[in-house]
């Protein structure tokens, strides 16, 4: 199947929603409560990209990956400082994972971050979410201190990930 890597617009933003609230329920069962993933959670992610959408931010990067019957995945960072940006969000559609398509997503956002100026990202993990750790490690990211972040009201152990060199992280992504 063809995966194509584009910048994201905001008539992909229900789109973009759909796929989050799908992948938190699958990847973060068991990591976040229930009533929150099967309550509230979707309601949030969907006025979270409405808003994202109608606000003009320069320096942000939101990618998705399409394939012929829609968007798979998506790769959204914004600045956090001058010189770091922060991924916010990288999910793959459950039935998609495993094929590639968030390595070109991580390899596509860091071309796009150095372009904006950026010299190095971070993003945070949840501590019980091994996949994804793995993932970060292969890739490069090199993991800090953990600590507690309210996700949905709830205080949730995350690992921060740092790339100090989004040449080598846009080169992992492959061609
Ligand atoms: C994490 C996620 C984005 C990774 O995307 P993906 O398309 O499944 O991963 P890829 O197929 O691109 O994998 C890239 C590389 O990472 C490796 N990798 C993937 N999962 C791994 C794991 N659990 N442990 C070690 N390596 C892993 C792959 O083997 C591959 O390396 P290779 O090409 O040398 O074999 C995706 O699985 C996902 O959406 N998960 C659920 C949502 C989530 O947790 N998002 C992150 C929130 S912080």
């Amino acid at each position: 199947m063809t995966i194509e890597i584009r910048p994201a617009t905001a008539a992909d933003s229900a789109a973009i929603a759909d796929l989050h609230q799908r992948s938190w329920r699958s990847a973060y069962r068991g990591l976040l409560p229930d009533g929150y993933l099967d309550g509230p959670a979707a309601g949030e992610l969907a006025a979270r990209w409405g808003r994202t959408f109608s606000k003009d931010e320069p320096r942000r990067v939101i990618l998705v990956a399409m394939a012929p019957d829609g968007i798979v995945g998506f790769v959204a960072a914004w600045p956090n400082t001058a010189r770091m940006a922060l991924i916010d969000n990288l999910h793959v559609a459950p039935g998609q994972r495993g094929g590639g398509i968030g390595r070109r997503l991580m390899g596509r956002a860091a071309a796009e971050l150095r372009r904006l100026g950026f010299e190095a990202v971070f993003l945070e993990v949840i501590e019980g979410n091994h996949d994804a750790r793995g993932f970060y490690r292969r890739l490069g990211g090199i993991e800090g201190e953990l600590f507690f972040e309210p996700i949905g009201g709830h205080p949730t152990p995350v690992f921060p990930v740092t790339w100090d060199d989004l040449a080598a992280l846009e080169a992992a992504g492959g061609p």
